[in-house]
């Protein structure tokens, strides 16, 4: 079976371009014994994608130069010689970047569709929103008539995140890019303030304005100055939730920033960074909960969806120029 794939052509120094990536036809070997063949129908891409196109040591391994990229994909069963999975079955998993796949189906699981969208499964189902409510809930901590602050509002993460702060009856304070972005936050997804950090000229004082009890929470998902503007603001026993750097990934050098560890002293504020796959054995529980407020209405979802499998580059790569509200996902 030939099956098309896209490999690592070379590591980027700064900002990737295509041109890092190659396509390529391969030959698939024969279907064995307790393997499955699986298509791919949604395929997720991811910031810390970016951080895996490096040498260097991290908590995921480096892609490897001429090999595939791979991600979180939702792919239908086509063919099965395995007792764990039929033709037509639905899995969510991590694979190559390959249209077509010849798996012993380890570290796939079976998604129900009839809950919701199966591309739901990539993102507020799935990596991003455990992200957002393990994050928030176990290291931020919101409590009712607080106020939290979360960068990268508009994305995967952060629009999950201020609407489950906003369950928990907070205040919430969204960051993002565009009016467009800030407009679907408020409106559509109940942010009670958004703050468009391209066109705002002084950060620190619009969160001032829109933060008049200071900032208790801060879930930081892009670092650099926004998240100097937002720690000027932090209350006394203030939480802040070190989710992701996005706006440093692709820095060739480490930028300097104020001394933040005075006003984190002085103000008792607890910083603490995560990986979601810390969380593991929690999966199921967040799943859950995710679930219920899915099914319940109060936990919205928004996607942007491109449309191909030769989009895969573009679609990562735009994801480092806000080219995406909510969840960024590639229909094959
Ligand atoms: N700790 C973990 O386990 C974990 C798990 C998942 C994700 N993360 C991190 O969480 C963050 C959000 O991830 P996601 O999947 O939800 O991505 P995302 O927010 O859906 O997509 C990235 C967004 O970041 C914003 N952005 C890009 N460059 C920026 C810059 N220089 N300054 C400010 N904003 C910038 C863009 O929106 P604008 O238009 O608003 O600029 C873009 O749409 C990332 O940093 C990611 O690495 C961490």
């Amino acid at each position: 079976m030939n099956s098309q794939q896209i490999v690592l052509a070379s590591r980027p120094k700064g900002m990737p371009t295509v041109g890092n990536f190659r396509f390529e036809n391969v030959e698939l070997d024969e279907m064995q014994d307790n393997e499955i063949t699986v298509e791919g129908l949604f395929y997720s891409v991811d910031p810390y994608m970016r951080g895996r196109m490096n040498d260097a040591k991290s908590y995921v391994a480096p892609f490897q130069i001429d090999q595939p990229i791979e991600g979180a994909v939702v792919a239908k069963v086509t063919a099965s010689k395995s007792d764990n999975f039929k033709t037509g079955d639905v899995v969510m998993g991590r694979l190559s970047w390959r249209v077509n796949t010849i798996t012993n189906g380890k570290g796939l699981y079976k998604i129900d569709t009839t809950v919701a969208p199966s591309s739901y499964y990539l993102g507020i189902l799935g990596m991003t929103g455990l992200t957002a409510y393990f994050g928030l809930t176990d290291i931020g901590k919101p409590k009712a008539g607080e106020t939290v602050v979360v960068s990268g509002a508009a994305g995967a993460v952060g629009m999950v995140v201020g609407q489950i702060a906003k369950i928990y009856g907070c205040r919430v304070i969204g960051i993002a890019g565009t009016d467009k972005k800030i407009k679907m936050l408020k409106e559509d997804l109940g942010f009670d303030e958004v703050i468009n950090y391209k066109t705002t000229k002084n950060i620190k004082e619009a969160v001032a304005q829109s933060c008049p009890k200071g900032v208790d929470v801060y879930f930081d998902n892009v670092g650099g100055e926004i998240s100097d503007a937002v720690i000027a603001n932090i209350n006394f026993n203030a939480r802040i939730v070190l989710c992701g750097q996005i706006s440093l990934y692709n820095s060739t050098e480490v930028p300097v920033g104020p001394r933040l560890q005075p006003m984190l002293l002085t103000r008792s504020v607890l910083m603490q960074g995560f990986i979601i796959g810390n969380y593991e054995s929690h999966f199921p529980k967040g799943m859950e909960q995710l679930g219920q407020w899915v099914k319940q209405g109060k936990l919205k979802s928004t996607e942007t969806i491109l449309n191909g499998f030769d989009k895969l580059p573009t679609a990562l790569l735009g994801l480092f120029k806000g080219e995406n509200t909510g969840k960024m996902i590639v229909e094959a």
